[in-house]
Formats: structure tokens, C-alpha cells, sequence
């Protein structure tokens, strides 16, 4: 039987995984549990959880913890789809709760990304506007979500990411994510699901986040000048 290279990415990658795993428990027993769980999602989310350089798989350091468990098990029970990640949740480590809860707990207690990829900045007063009627209310005012809730922190994520995240949500993951969440996204047109998704991934930067809340919006077309 031919294997589709999907089937075969998903096999070497188990594969790999589980050596990863089991490697470094034995290699280094006196890590904290966390780390030592997080070793082999390096590889894709980098050494600080800051996610690929691209901005195409996500950032995880900062974000809720109890939203990161969730999301581990909805990858784990299909629920959840992407290739990567399902293979990853699949792994034995993701039936014990109490490993879910270490590694969540370590991600979340990470410093998040500075320099997250941003889009264009062309449409950021549409975006601001459209954030601050339609998602706020449950993601907050600076993004960073709720703990409580499960609601993710979604400020100065990856512009890609998110972009795709919100194309998602609408379709593919409609179910997971709340209804005022996925209706409001579903009859968006593309330019203003750009302008959203670019304005969130600047939300982290206070200096751009302060310029935009100023009733003229002066200075949201543009990235503060560094020192
Ligand atoms: C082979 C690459 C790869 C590996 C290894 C990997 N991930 Fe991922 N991860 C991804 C991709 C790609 C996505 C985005 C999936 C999507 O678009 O829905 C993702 C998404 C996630 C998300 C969802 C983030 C969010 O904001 O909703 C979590 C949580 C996550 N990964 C945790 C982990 C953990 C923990 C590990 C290690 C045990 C790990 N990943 C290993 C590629 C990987
Ligand atoms: C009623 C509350 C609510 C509203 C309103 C809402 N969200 Fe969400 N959002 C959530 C929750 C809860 C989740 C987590 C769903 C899950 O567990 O998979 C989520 C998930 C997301 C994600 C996925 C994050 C990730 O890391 O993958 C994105 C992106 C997002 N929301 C963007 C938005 C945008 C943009 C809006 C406004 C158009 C919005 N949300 C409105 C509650 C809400």
C-alpha cells in the first residue's frame, strides 16, 4: 500500500516523538517535569514556545493554561484537526492528566513573544473597531484572554496563525469555540478578517495599543519607532 506523504510524515513523527520522550526522561531525570514534557515540541514551537520564525505554527509561552490543556485534548480526540499536532497529542504522556497539567502550567508561566509576525498594517482602525464590538467583551480589552473561561490569549500571536485560526474557526473548528464567537466570523468578508487578525498580533505592544485607543488613532498605521 502506497502511503500518502501525510500517513508517512505522521508515522516518522510518532516514531520520533517517542524516542524524544522517552530520551530525554532518561537522559536528564532532574529537569522540572515541564520542561523535560516540553523537549519534544522544540522542534516546531522552538526552545521558548515563541513558535516558527514564519509565524505558521503558534506561540504557546504566556498562554491560559487551562486553555492549553484543552487543546490538548481536543487534538488528542479529533475534535481538533491538524496532522502535526493530532500524532503529537496522541502520544501515551497526553492520557495522564497530571503530565497535561505540568506541561500547560509551564507554558503559560513562560514570558510570550516580543516580536510576534504582524500583517500589513494597512487596515488597523478596521480591525480595532471590529475587536473592540465583537471580541473584547470575552477576550478582553488587551487580548489576553481568561483563565477562568478557557478563553485564550490571543494578543501578539502570529499573524499567519491567526489568520488561519480565524478562517477556522468559522468552518473547520466551529464547535469548539463559542457561537457569538464563529457567527460573527462566519459572514466576515476576507478584508476585514485580515484587519483583525494584524490588529491582534499587535496587541501585545502596548506603545501601538495606547496610539490606537487615542480617539484620532494617530500612530496605528504605524510600528512605534524603537530607541
Ligand atoms: C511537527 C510539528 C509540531 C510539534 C512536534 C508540536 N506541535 Fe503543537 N502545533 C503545531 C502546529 C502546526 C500547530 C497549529 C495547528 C493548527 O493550525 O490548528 C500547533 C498547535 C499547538 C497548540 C494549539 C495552540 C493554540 O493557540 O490553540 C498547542 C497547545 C500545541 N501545539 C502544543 C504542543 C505541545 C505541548 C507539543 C509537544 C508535546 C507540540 N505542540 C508539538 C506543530 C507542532
Ligand atoms: C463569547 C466569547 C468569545 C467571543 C465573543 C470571541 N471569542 Fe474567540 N474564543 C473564545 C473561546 C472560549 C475560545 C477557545 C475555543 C476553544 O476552546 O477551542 C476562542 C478562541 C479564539 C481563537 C483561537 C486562538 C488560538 O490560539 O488558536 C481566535 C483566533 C479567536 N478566538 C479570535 C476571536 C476573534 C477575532 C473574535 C471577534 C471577532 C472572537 N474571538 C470573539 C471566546 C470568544
Amino acid at each position: 500500500m502506497q502511503l500518502s506523504f501525510q500517513q508517512l510524515r505522521a508515522q516518522l513523527l510518532e516514531v520520533a516523538l517517542s524516542l524524544a520522550i522517552v530520551g530525554v526522561a532518561h537522559a536528564a531525570p532532574s529537569l522540572p517535569t515541564g520542561s523535560r514534557l516540553y523537549a519534544p515540541c522544540v522542534v516546531c514551537h522552538q526552545p521558548n514556545a515563541w513558535g516558527s520564525p514564519d509565524g505558521a505554527i503558534p506561540s504557546l509561552a504566556g498562554q491560559q493554561a487551562r486553555y492549553l490543556e484543552k487543546q490538548l485534548a481536543v487534538f488528542r480526540s479529533g475534535a481538533r484537526v491538524d496532522t502535526a499536532m493530532q500524532v503529537v497529542a496522541a502520544h501515551q504522556t497526553f492520557s495522564n492528566q497530571h503530565d497535561i497539567v505540568s506541561l500547560a502550567s509551564y507554558l503559560s508561566g513562560l514570558d510570550a513573544n516580543p516580536n510576534p509576525v504582524e500583517g500589513t498594517g494597512e487596515h488597523l482602525r478596521v480591525g480595532q473597531e471590529l475587536y473592540a464590538h465583537i471580541c473584547a467583551a470575552c477576550h478582553g480589552a488587551d487580548g489576553r484572554g481568561e483563565r477562568g473561561n478557557r478563553v485564550p490569549r490571543i494578543a501578539g500571536q502570529h499573524y499567519p496563525y491567526l489568520r488561519r485560526q480565524v478562517e477556522l474557526a468559522a468552518n473547520l473548528h466551529k464547535d469548539l469555540a463559542p457561537p457569538e464567537m464563529t457567527s460573527a466570523l462566519r459572514g466576515m468578508p476576507p478584508q476585514e478578517k485580515d484587519a483583525l487578525a494584524d490588529y491582534i498580533s499587535r496587541l501585545s505592544n502596548s506603545a501601538t495599543l495606547l496610539d490606537s485607543n487615542r480617539p484620532d488613532g494617530a500612530g496605528i498605521s504605524s510600528r512605534p519607532i524603537s530607541p
